[in-house]
């Protein structure tokens, strides 16, 4: 299992390994927007990966790709849907829509 914790809100729930990083969020109840269908076209599931690097698969092309297209991106950003929760580490997640 997984444990991640979401900010702005510190929700924490515990996740099976494997799973989506867009997906965990959504199942936490906890609002994220999707325009593309997870296929890292939109932009709009980027945030912040504040803890927890070694928890989460490591950066696609695609999703560098996109990142590198987004207006105010940092070393944490990230997109949730090209995210897979791998058990390692506890995650901390920190939405940006939500700033
Ligand atoms: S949902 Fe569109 S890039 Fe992630």
């Amino acid at each position: 299992m997984s444990t991640l914790t979401i900010m702005p809100s510190g929700k924490t729930v515990e996740v099976a390994e494997g799973t989506n990083l867009l997906q965990a969020i959504l199942d936490a109840g906890v609002a994220l927007t999707s325009k593309c269908g997870g296929d890292a076209k939109c932009g709009a599931c980027h945030l912040s990966l504040t803890g927890g690097r070694k928890g989460v698969s490591k950066m696609t092309a695609a999703e560098n790709a996109k990142l590198d297209t987004i207006i105010g991106i940092g070393s944490k950003s990230r997109l949730a849907c090209q995210m897979t929760l791998l058990g390692t580490e506890p995650v901390t997640v920190e939405l940006l829509s939500a700033i």
